[in-house]
């Protein structure tokens, strides 16, 4: 299988705190990998990283070429609290080239959230919150999608969407990376999956 990133001796350091001490892992072309790890300890920084939002102290993050225009992440993103999800989707998408009205609402569509809903982003329930997040994540159809606890917070029944949501992505060849705090999340979704323990990245075995 293709490599689509690899990760040699990633650190992170911020200050004396020593977040992330040897990471080293690789993911492979159409597979959904989680991370999981009790909370604080670095799931989120380690994303961040692959994501290109924060520099690792040291170590190198590998991308195949083809990827590296086409990632999607979903870390906590900040929509207009008083626009409604299309509106929001609608302005992200006038800042990016190629991205129709149309495709809009069908991105909607796809997450289970109604284009013509009237209700403001602040009166959204946290599924329908995280449903406009992935949304928001896919629309530049990405080959390879960061997901950070996608599934925290969200009521049983966007869980039910968002795992049926990512399975058919990897059925059309995307790779996901994503994190949870929570192990049952992630075994029914994930061909393999990785602790973060004490710094490193750790395959748990099944
Ligand atoms: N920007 C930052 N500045 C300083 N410390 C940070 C920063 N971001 C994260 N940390 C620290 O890094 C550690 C790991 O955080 P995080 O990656 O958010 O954990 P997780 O996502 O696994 O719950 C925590 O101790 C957190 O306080
Ligand atoms: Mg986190």
């Amino acid at each position: 299988m293709a490599k689509v990133l690899e990760t040699h001796n990633i650190t992170k350091k911020f200050g004396v705190t020593q977040v992330l001490k040897q990471v080293n892992f690789a993911i492979y072309r159409g597979e959904i990998v989680g991370i999981i790890g009790r909370n604080g300890s670095g799931k989120t920084v380690l994303l961040k990283i692959l994501a290109g939002l924060y520099y690792p102290s040291t170590g190198k993050i590998k991308l195949v070429e083809d990827i590296e225009n086409k990632i999607g992440v979903l870390i906590d993103t900040g929509f207009l609290p008083n626009k409604t999800g299309l509106q929001n989707l609608l302005i992200i998408a006038s800042l990016c080239k190629d991205i129709t009205k149309k495709r809009c609402y069908q991105l909607l569509e796809t997450v289970g959230l109604d284009p013509f809903n009237k209700n403001r982003y602040k009166n959204y329930s946290n599924g329908m919150k995280q449903r406009l997040a992935l949304a928001y994540v896919l629309m530049e159809d990405p080959e390879l999608l960061l997901l950070d606890e996608p599934f925290s917070g969200i009521d049983k029944e966007s869980v039910v969407v968002f795992r049926n949501l990512l399975l058919s992505l990897k059925k059309n060849g995307k790779t996901i990376l994503l994190t949870s705090h929570y192990q049952e999340d992630i075994n029914l979704l994930c061909d393999r999956v990785f602790e973060m323990d004490n710094g490193t990245l750790v395959e748990v075995q099944e």
